[in-house]
Order: structure tokens, then C-alpha cells, then sequence
């Protein structure tokens, strides 16, 4: 763990412009600076930069944050990746914290093993280039076929010398534990204690995590005997989880970012292929299907794949398998099939680059019109055939998480399979439901779990349900539901709004108050909030961070927000902070100045109002409990009392109201 006082250094010295500078053309537009956003494509920039603040902010594409999301964001690194590439460019010291021997001699096992990696793809890559075996084996073998040496070296291919010892004697030699290189698989232990090599005269792709270190290695044999295992690879070890890693993922990210899409190949030699004909962005997931954590991996640089299957008949057959996994995680999926039993490789060898790029940008659909059109054409007039073929794509079109993208292949496929869209829907919501009782049987609440409760935009409002017209689930009588979320999500704006004063004036004097009482406006704005419990998870971190520095007599920096290890806090901080008083490119010098004039002038009403807006709302929601126990009550004395609370929680709602309607003006 890096120490906090390395990352306040860290935090200190980074200059957002400068961060943003080294890959944004910035350009001073009032106080803040702009450029053309990184992260999505635009002509006209949108991207600006607060220095005083030291944010960033994209009012095209909504990223926002401070000098350390933005080097997250844009590199994809981890938060102390991030910390570690910032320290580096302004020259600062990392100091880790202490660790228990535990955590050292775990780090330093697992460092071992990257090591022992790291030195075996050394030696393969040495057998290749420099020993004769290598270069008449190996090295002719990748030539003939048709791989280029800058090729061979990105991918930092090698090969084994066929010999039962070599790399082990070599390991031995060189001072490497025999232990490290049997935990890697590289060395393979016998029932009588002696070891031996893994690979043994094969080519090498060695297989690399995020940032480059070697994991593993996949070794192909050079005989076209069908005895022989044609890949030898290494097995699982500490540093090596086969279902989280993706070939040429190192080598692909940035390419996979920039084009927003990622193309997804069977093999080593496809995503090589892919290589040499300048397509970087392509992975391949080692001949067995996808991994939830694999397509965790893409998805946090696209929301697009593209797979690229063989045209044979097995080719397409598992095309249309193991594509559930990546419709389930909300990845839009199209295929590409290449003619008759080539696979990218073959054909991109076949045709050469240019008309292989060509072929790429022109065959590619989308997987569900595709399942339906090859399931059609091979049902052919059959009419049960036919409702096989709605069942079975029904069913792809189920696991699509987006409603709008759902109802989108709805109404497609409706055309396609010549069945009234109604009709589909029906059946759409058969599928849903037994799924649900599926999971639901398998694993309680799971069924509530996905769709029911996943979030919304409007915090805890219900997700709306086009198609779920009876779902199984116990439901709240409709209109409570909707009173109840309607006043939640209002809750949730007017706790912001709160947090959005702090932020921006928590430091300036409350002047509407006597001269000696004029203290820091978040001061007035905590004390009058004493009694409000904020429900929003973020909005209450903020407040209680607040809370906390007020017992200190102070109040936390704005850049403790923006700079927040919780993500959710940053996030929220960086678009309260950028909101159109100060950051939007739509206002120009003039217009902002007189906005920022007109709020800071009326900062009592601003204030006041986001108070009694709160309260009034605290104040409706104890009349409404108070509504639903008068429902409930045995004795007359019981009801009298809830009708006495009543009143007078009747007649503070009226004060609130009418001081909100006379002093806040809005
Ligand atoms: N694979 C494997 N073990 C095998 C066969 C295949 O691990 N016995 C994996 C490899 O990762 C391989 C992928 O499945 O890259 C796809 O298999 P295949 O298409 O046969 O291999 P290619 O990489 O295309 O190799 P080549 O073109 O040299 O035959
Ligand atoms: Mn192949």
C-alpha cells in the first residue's frame, strides 16, 4: 500500500492541466481551459478543465474527475497505478506502507513466480534467435508461416529446445529455485522426485497480464503427428488464473479504447494474424469459451465485440453457443463469419491486408438477426421447426439486459421471423419468468436480485418493466410505489443541493446573518440540518465528512472530494462542482459572471431554501407515517394523539411552505 502521506505528495504536486496537458491540446477560454475530449470523439470541445478546482470535466460525455481519475481513465489503470504513473512524472518518491511478514512473504512468492516467468520467456526467446535449433526449428517455422520478425518480436515469441533438461538445468544454474519453476509449470515433477521440462521443442506465445508481465506460456508442437497434443500450456498457479486473462489483451487495450470495439478470435495465431494486417484490437480467449472475468476485462475498455468464428459448420455452431455469457453482461454482440473453413489466419493470408480489412468492415452483423436468419434457413417451411427457431432466439434476446435494446430486437425480428410483434412478447415474458423461477429455485433471491433491484437513475424508483406485465414478484400497490419513489428521488435532489452549497460556498461568511454570527455558510447549513438523517449513501459520506472536520473547528479542502478514494464520493463532487455556474462551455465570460453574480448575491435564499426544502420533505414524510398508523389504531385516544401530532406537523408544513414561497425565490 502506497502511504497516505506519498499520495497528499502525490495529490499536491499534480498540476490537472499539466496531467491533462501531456495528451489534450488545451486551450484558455474564461477562467477554465478546454480541448477535445479524450474519451469520446468530438469535433467541437466540450472537455474542459477547472485548474482551480484542479477537475476535469466532458459535458459531451459526462467524464469527470481529478487529475488521478483522469490518468484512470484514460490509461484504464488501477487507482495506485495511477498514483505510481503521477509519481513518476513529477519525480516524487513511492513509500509503501508496512507490511505484516504474512503480506511480504506472499508478495514476494508471488514476485518469485513473475520472475521465474519473466526469466523462462527470456530463455525461450534465446533458443529462438540464438541457437541454431531455434532458428532452423522455430525460427523457420514462424517464417514459413509468414509471420514478420517485428511480429515475432512484439509478442515476444521463443521456442524450447527439444530436450528433456534444458531450461531446468539452465533455472539451476542461474540461481532459480526448482520450486518456482514446478508452482509455474514449467518444470513438471516425477513420481521419483527428479524434474523435467514442460516444453519441449514447441514454439512459445507466452501469454502476458495488463501490464505486460509474463503469466504463462502456450507452446505448439512442430509435428503434424495427431498423437502429439498440439498446445501444451501452463497450468493454473498463483499468478496465473486461466478464466481472468486474454490473449494479446496487454497488446490490445489501447487499440480496444480508441476504436470502442473489440474483435474476438479462437486462437494465438488468429490474434497474430489480426497483428500483421495493423488490427490491434483483438483478443483471443485460448479455445475455450469466454469467462465472466474475461469479459469483465473487455468491458472495461468497450461495450462492443465483434467475434470471429471459422465459416464451417462447427465455426458457426459455436457462434451462436457461448455468446449468452456476453449478452448477459450487456455486450453488444456482433459476429463475423470468414468463407468456407478459413479462420481469420488462413484468410488473412489468403487475400492480404487490404481486401481482409475490406472483408471485415462489410460482413459483420448483428448476432441476434444473424442467429435468426441461419436458424431460419435451416428450418426452411417446417412450421415446428419454426417455433423452435422463435423459442431459441427469444431466448438470446432474453438475457439483454437494456429494455430499449430488447424491444429494438423485438420489433427486427418481428419482421425477419414474420411473427407479430405482440406475439413475440408474450412469449418473451414466458422465457423471463421461468428463467426467474429457475434461479429463483437455485439460489434464493436471486431472481429478485438481477433485474428487480439493479440501480437506477432515480435511486430507489422501480426499474420499468416494458414487458413484465405480471411478473412473480409481490408488488407494491401502484400508487403508494409511485408517491413513495417520486419522493425519494426529490429527497435525493434536494440532499444534493445541500452537498452542492458546501461544496462550492461551505467556506464563505453567511452575510445575511448579524455581523458577530457570520459564520462559514456549510457552519449554518450543518447546524439547521441537525435533525435530517440524508439518505442518499454518497450525499451522507459528504455531510459526515463535513460533521467530522466541524468537531476539529474546520472544514475538509473541496480537494479531499474530488480526490475521494471512494469513487462514488469523487464522482459526485466533480458534477456538483461542475455545474453550469461555473464550468459549462455554454456560458460564455459574460453570461457566467452575471449568473455566478445573481447566486452569489442571493446566497441566503439558496441556502435557506435548500434547508426548508429538506425539512419540508422530512416534515410530509412523518405526516405520511403518521397517515398509515391512524389506518391502524385500536383506541380513540390513540387516534386522537396521532391527530394532534398531526396538526401541528400540518402547521409546519404550511410555515415551510409559505417562508419558502416568500424569502426563496427561484
Ligand atoms: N488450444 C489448446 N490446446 C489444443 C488446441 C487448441 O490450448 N490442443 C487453444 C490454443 O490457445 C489455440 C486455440 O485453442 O490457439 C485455438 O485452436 P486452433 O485454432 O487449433 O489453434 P491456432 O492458434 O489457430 O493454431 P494453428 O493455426 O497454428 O493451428
Ligand atoms: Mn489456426
Amino acid at each position: 500500500m502506497i502511504k497516505q502521506e506519498t499520495i497528499d505528495r502525490i495529490l499536491d504536486a499534480a498540476r490537472i492541466e499539466e496531467v491533462v496537458g501531456d495528451f489534450v491540446d488545451l486551450k484558455k477560454r474564461g477562467s477554465s481551459l478546454i480541448g477535445l475530449c479524450p474519451f469520446h470523439n468530438e469535433k467541437t470541445p466540450s472537455f474542459n478543465v477547472s485548474v482551480n478546482k484542479g477537475i476535469f470535466k466532458c459535458f459531451g460525455c459526462g467524464q469527470g474527475g481529478d487529475a488521478v481519475h483522469f490518468i484512470m481513465e484514460l490509461e484504464k489503470y488501477s487507482y495506485p497505478e495511477a498514483l505510481r504513473y503521477l509519481a513518476n512524472k513529477y519525480n516524487i518518491e513511492i513509500e509503501e506502507t508496512e507490511q505484516t511478514a504474512e503480506q511480504y512473504a506472499e508478495k514476494s512468492h508471488r514476485e518469485s513466480l513473475y520472475i521465474v516467468s519473466n526469466w523462462a520467456g527470456n530463455f525461450f526467446r534465446q533458443s529462438l534467435w540464438e541457437t541454431d535449433e531455434g532458428q532452423s526449428v522455430g525460427l523457420s517455422y514462424f517464417r514459413e508461416r509468414g509471420y514478420r520478425d517485428d511480429i515475432i518480436n512484439k509478442f515476444e515469441l521463443g521456442y524450447s529446445p527439444e530436450s528433456w533438461d534444458a531450461l531446468c538445468l539452465k533455472a539451476v544454474e542461474e540461481g532459480h529455485q526448482v520450486d518456482f519453476l514446478e508452482e509455474t509449470g514449467l518444470a513438471i515433477k516425477r513420481d521419483d522426485g527428479r524434474v523435467y521440462d514442460r516444453f519441449r521443442a514447441r514454439v512459445i506465445f507466452p501469454i502476458h497480464n495488463l501490464t505486460g508481465r509474463i503469466l504463462g506460456f502456450g507452446g505448439r508442437t512442430l509435428k503434424s503427428d495427431k498423437k502429439v497434443p498440439k498446445y501444451v500450456n501452463s497450468p493454473e498457479s498463483e499468478i496465473y488464473h486461466k478464466s481472468n486473462v486474454l490473449y494479446g489483451l496487454y497488446l490490445a487495450k489501447k487499440a480496444i479504447s480508441q476504436e470502442n470495439i473489440c474483435y474476438l478470435v479462437e486462437g494465438y495465431a488468429d490474434v497474430i494474424a489480426m497483428h500483421q494486417v495493423g488490427i490491434e484490437n483483438v483478443v483471443s480467449s485460448s479455445g475455450t469459451s469466454l469467462t465472466e472475468g474475461q469479459i469483465r476485462l473487455i468491458s472495461r475498455y468497450t461495450k462492443n465485440v465483434t467475434i470471429l468464428y471459422d465459416g464451417d459448420e462447427a465455426g458457426i455452431k459455436a457462434s451462436l453457443r457461448g455468446t449468452d455469457m456476453l449478452l448477459k453482461e450487456g455486450m453488444n454482440v456482433k459476429v463475423l463469419l470468414f468463407p468456407d473453413g478459413d479462420d481469420p489466419d488462413s484468410y488473412a493470408k489468403k487475400v492480404g491486408t487490404p481486401a481482409f480489412r475490406e472483408y471485415l468492415t462489410n460482413n459483420i452483423q448483428d448476432f441476434i438477426f444473424y442467429k435468426t436468419k441461419i436458424l431460419l434457413r435451416d428450418a426452411g417451411n417446417d412450421p415446428i421447426k419454426k417455433a423452435e427457431v422463435i423459442h431459441e432466439v427469444l431466448e438470446s434476446i432474453s438475457l439483454i439486459p437494456d429494455e430499449i435494446k430488447v424491444s429494438v430486437f423485438i420489433r427486427e425480428c418481428s419482421t425477419l421471423l414474420d411473427v407479430e410483434e405482440r406475439a413475440l412478447i408474450v412469449e418473451l415474458n414466458k422465457l423471463r419468468r421461468s428463467a426467474q423461477k429457475k434461479t429463483a429455485t437455485q439460489g434464493k433471491d436471486a431472481s429478485a436480485g438481477n433485474r428487480a433491484t439493479s440501480p437506477s437513475p432515480m435511486g430507489d424508483m422501480p426499474p420499468a418493466d416494458l414487458f413484465d406485465d405480471d411478473a412473480p414478484a409481490a408488488r407494491v400497490p401502484e400508487e403508494k410505489k409511485e408517491g413513495q419513489s417520486v419522493s425519494l428521488a426529490l429527497k435525493a435532489l434536494h440532499e444534493r443541493e445541500v452537498v452542492r452549497l458546501l461544496l462550492h460556498y461551505g467556506e464563505m461568511p453567511a452575510t445575511w446573518l448579524e455581523a458577530d454570527q457570520q459564520y462559514p455558510i456549510a457552519i449554518v447549513l450543518l447546524v439547521d440540518l441537525q435533525d435530517i438523517v440524508f439518505e442518499d449513501p454518497v450525499c451522507k459520506k459528504i455531510v459526515d465528512i463535513y460533521l467530522d472536520y466541524t468537531e476539529k473547528e474546520s472544514l475538509p479542502p473541496v480537494r479531499s472530494f474530488v480526490s475521494h478514494e471512494d469513487r462514488a464520493v469523487a464522482d459526485l463532487a466533480v458534477s456538483l462542482l461542475s455545474s453550469p455556474y461555473n464550468l459549462s462551455p455554454n456560458w460564455n465570460d459574460d453570461k457566467r459572471n452575471i449568473y455566478v453574480a445573481q447566486e452569489t448575491d442571493n446566497l441566503k435564499s439558496a441556502v435557506l431554501g435548500a434547508v426548508y426544502r429538506l425539512k419540508k420533505q422530512r416534515v410530509e414524510k412523518e405526516m405520511q407515517t403518521i397517515r398509515e398508523e391512524m389506518r391502524q389504531v385500536a383506541t380513540d385516544d390513540d387516534l386522537n394523539l396521532l391527530l394532534y401530532k398531526y396538526q401541528k406537523l400540518k402547521q409546519m408544513e404550511k410555515d415551510l411552505a409559505a417562508y419558502l414561497g416568500t424569502v426563496v425565490v427561484k
